[in-house]
């Protein structure tokens, strides 16, 4: 993993957000496969037949977290080399038994601020992570700098669930269930309820799509996947 000097202060949202993950690191794949009754599975399969590669290879895998996406890419053996960046090294090092060091890098940083040079990257994927970055906006640009001429974000994450889904259950297990279960295993009294909150203030896909043109993207489109739950968000640079 990126050892090196610490990165900015990642302000008092950060700051919670990564004592949250660092908090939960240790129950977040058990927790993240079982609530999801598996399906998190197919959602990365799906983010990861978006990926596209060009003249480096290479591709970021930002907010890694566990780094189940990043595993997924290193199978494929399509990319010249894989980073896997987040801000928690808790949950990275609590991946770290997933990943071939030879093939991916761990490394510890903000989004917000990616210690990558400019266009060094063809693809940026980010699962489930983009939600909890505030502003995204600082984020989208600095994935533009990164990204090669004509690089590819792809972005996996809930759909707002503001509509009922599935006659409003799915809206009563994420506001209610999920996050009883989550307190029970976790003993983390905060992070599942934060986990609903923001699905709930989470942008609509067309209002999201509309926030990547105007950060500069040149194009994006989205497409929802097992009835809205989530949402897969492609944009080109
Ligand atoms: C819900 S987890 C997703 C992890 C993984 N991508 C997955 O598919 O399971 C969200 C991750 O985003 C990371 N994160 C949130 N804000 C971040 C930021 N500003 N910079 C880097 N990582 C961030 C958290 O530390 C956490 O590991």
């Amino acid at each position: 993993m990126n050892r090196g000097t610490e990165f900015p202060d990642p302000g008092e949202h950060g700051r919670r957000v990564a004592s949250m993950f660092n908090r939960i690191s240790p129950w977040y794949d058990l927790l993240n496969h079982t609530l999801s009754l598996g399906l998190d599975f197919y959602w990365r399969k799906k983010l990861l037949q978006t990926v596209r590669l060009q003249t480096s290879g290479r591709v970021l895998d930002l907010a890694a977290g566990t780094m189940d996406v990043s595993r997924q890419l290193q199978k494929q053996g399509r990319c010249s080399g894989i980073l896997a960046m987040d801000f928690s090294r808790p949950m990275l090092e609590k991946g770290r038994k997933k990943i071939d060091p030879d093939h991916v890098l761990p490394l510890a940083a903000d989004a917000r601020d990616i210690p990558l040079p400019e266009a060094s990257v063809d693809c940026v994927t980010i699962a489930f992570g983009i939600r909890n970055i505030l502003p995204r906006e600082k984020a989208y640009a600095e994935i533009l700098r990164i990204l090669t001429p004509g690089g590819r974000l792809c972005i996996l994450e809930f759909g707002s669930s503001r509509q009922k889904i599935w006659g409003g259950i799915y809206n009563l297990y994420l506001q209610r269930i999920l996050p009883g279960i989550g307190r029970l295993v976790s003993r983390d009294r905060s992070a599942y309820g934060y986990l609903a909150e923001t699905i709930r203030e989470f942008p609509t896909a067309e209002d999201l799509k509309k926030e990547l043109l105007e950060s500069g993207f040149r194009r994006a489109e989205h497409r929802s996947l097992t009835s809205g739950i989530v949402c897969l968000h492609i944009a080109d640079k």
